[in-house]
């Protein structure tokens, strides 16, 4: 059966790496594994019309409009056509539509979340169901989710850990079954009841563009002079982490995760040239986290993605204490006193 005029809608998750991909070989293909938690209530809503083009078009480019939060939408434009350029040889068919592209976030408009991940996951998902309707023998869901997750990683790397959940790992590993560098694939080992709904709480210290995109970054990881050992270091943390997961350890996880998390941070400011995304008051947060670890046993730690925002990482049994400190104590440090209660999540949705 083709499809004609018709539509499908996809949900898909946010995703925050715990181990974290920085440095990449082409076609985007990670120097080393990461693994991450898929978010919940932080997603993209993206609707996908396919319209039938009735005679050959003669066209060098994709035929597609977008919609962003209602509006007609020129400025994502161009990364997804680079995308569509990019699936092209593995989705044939894409020059055959009209596409009509129709996308939300639940987190506000450059809130300095990325949405990239969320983004390309959900046009990935639904080129992904136009091929499964037009295919003429019966798809597995394993093949349907491993390519979308294939084609959302060259649409923007993490991207890929954004199909499933709740824990996600990309890129081979020796100790991870099935891992692979061409897409991410469900953490199945042993997870300990403390992981259990684990909270995110996303503290928007900084609203505004990244002054250095990722693209960029993670170009700067070649001749970065402690690449190589930075790639190795990863790949042992994802050993360590695995372990971590399975016994329940919260102590190793929270200097585990800050460590990963400085770590990143640490590459940028030691590449050529060499830049800084924290801000004064992602520093102070990290500082206040510290003491009040000090002050308690709680477990409560932080993690960042390459940008100046916090992201409070923490166990569901500390909700209540850890809602009344951000509210108290780090709040003041976001813009505009915002910041977003997540929780991790299960993956994407069709609707
Ligand atoms: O997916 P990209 O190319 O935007 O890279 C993002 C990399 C980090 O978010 C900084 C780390 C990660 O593993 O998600």
């Amino acid at each position: 059966t083709s499809v004609t005029n018709e539509d499908v809608t996809w949900k898909t998750p946010s995703n925050i790496a715990l181990v974290k991909y920085w440095g990449k070989r082409n076609p985007q293909l990670p120097k080393n594994a990461s693994i991450s938690f898929t978010l919940n209530n932080c997603h993209t809503i993206t609707k996908m019309t396919f319209e039938k083009n009735e005679e050959i078009v003669a066209t060098n480019d994709f035929d597609f409009d977008v919609f962003f939060e209602g509006e007609k939408n020129e400025a994502f434009k161009p990364k997804i056509s680079t995308f569509f350029k990019r699936i092209e040889s593995y989705c044939p068919y894409l020059k055959d539509y009209k596409f009509k592209i129709e996308s939300e976030n639940s987190f506000p408009h450059s809130s300095g979340i990325a949405s990239s991940a969320s983004g390309m996951s959900a046009i990935a998902l639904c080129i992904m169901s136009l091929e499964r309707s037009l295919s003429v023998l019966e798809m597995t869901d394993d093949y349907f989710f491993k390519k979308a997750s294939f084609l959302a990683r060259l649409g923007s790397g993490s991207a890929c850990r954004s199909v499933k959940g709740e824990l996600v790992v990309w890129g081979e590993h020796k100790d991870i079954n099935g891992s692979s560098d061409l897409f991410g694939v469900e953490f199945k080992d042993e997870v300990h009841s403390n992981f259990k709904n684990y909270q995110d709480t996303i503290l928007l210290v900084d609203k505004g563009e990244k002054q250095v995109s990722s693209t960029v970054g993670h170009n700067l990881m070649h001749g970065h002079p402690f690449a190589e050992q930075r790639f190795s270091q990863a790949n042992e943390n994802i050993a360590r982490i695995k372990g971590i997961l399975k016994s329940g350890d919260l102590d190793a996880f929270v200097n585990l995760v800050e460590s990963e998390a400085l770590t990143l941070h640490a590459m940028m400011m030691t590449s050529n040239p060499y830049f800084i995304l924290m801000k004064p008051n992602t520093l102070k947060i990290i500082n206040k986290i510290w003491e009040y670890r000090k002050e308690s046993n709680s477990h409560l730690c932080f993690t960042l993605d390459a940008g100046a925002n916090v992201h409070l990482l923490f166990p569901v049994s500390e909700k209540e204490t850890v809602a009344k400190f951000v509210e108290k104590e780090m709040a003041q440090y976001c813009q505009n006193n915002h910041y977003i209660c997540d929780v991790v999540g299960k993956g994407a949705q069709q609707l």
